[in-house]
C-alpha cells in the first residue's frame, strides 16, 4: 500500500510535470531527463548527506557577486548568461542543460536540489552536467546557489 508520503510525492511530481508543461513529459530526450533528476529528488534517493541541507552563507552581495564570478568561470558554457541554457557548448547538447532561471522558480528547487545536483552532476542520468563536488569547495557551490537565487540580473542591480 502507497504510505502518505509515498502519495505526497507522487502529487509534487505531478505538479512538477505540470508546472514545466507538457511537452516535459518524454516527449522529446531533453526534456524527460529533468522529470528523471526530479523524481529521483523527490524518491530521495541521493545520498544521505544531501538530505535537507540548507544554504549556511547570508545572500549578502558578497556572496552573490563570488557566486557570479563562479558562475561564469564554470556555468556559462552550457547554461547560458541569463541562465536559460543556451550557451554556446550547450547548444550542441543532449539532453539540452537545463534553464536555471525557469527552475528557480519552481517549488523543486530548494538548496538540497542545488547542491546535489552541482555536486554529483549528471552521471546518473547520462548527461553533460559535470560533477562540481571535487572541483569546487561547499562555499562555492553555496555562492553559486545564491547566485541563481538572486535572478541572474544580479550586475544590473534588481
Ligand atoms: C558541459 C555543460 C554543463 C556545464 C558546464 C554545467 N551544466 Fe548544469 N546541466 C547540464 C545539463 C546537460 C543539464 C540537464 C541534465 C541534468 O539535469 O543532468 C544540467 C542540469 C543542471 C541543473 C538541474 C536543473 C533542473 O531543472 O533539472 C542544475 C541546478 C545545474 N545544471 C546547475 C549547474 C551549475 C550551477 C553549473 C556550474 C557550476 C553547471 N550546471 C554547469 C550541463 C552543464
Amino acid at each position: 500500500m502507497l504510505s502518505l508520503r509515498a502519495l505526497y510525492k507522487v502529487s509534487l511530481l505531478l505538479l512538477v510535470m505540470a508546472a514545466t508543461g507538457c511537452s516535459h513529459i518524454g516527449i522529446n530526450e531533453s526534456s524527460s531527463i529533468f522529470i528523471g533528476r526530479y523524481a529521483e529528488y523527490m524518491w530521495g534517493d541521493m545520498a544521505d548527506q544531501y538530505a535537507d541541507l540548507s544554504n549556511p552563507l547570508p545572500a549578502s552581495a558578497v556572496n552573490i557577486s563570488y557566486g557570479e564570478k563562479l558562475y561564469q568561470m564554470q556555468c556559462l558554457t552550457c547554461h547560458g548568461k541569463a541562465g536559460d541554457g543556451d550557451g554556446s557548448t550547450g547548444k550542441q547538447l543532449l539532453p539540452s542543460p537545463a534553464n536555471l532561471a525557469f527552475t528557480r522558480r519552481l517549488p523543486i528547487a530548494t538548496d538540497t536540489f542545488f547542491f546535489w545536483t552541482i555536486s554529483e552532476g549528471g552521471k546518473p542520468f547520462d548527461s553533460a552536467m559535470p560533477a562540481f563536488g571535487k572541483r569546487l569547495s561547499d562555499k562555492e557551490i553555496w555562492q553559486i546557489t545564491h547566485y541563481i537565487n538572486a535572478g541572474f540580473n544580479f550586475e544590473k542591480g534588481t
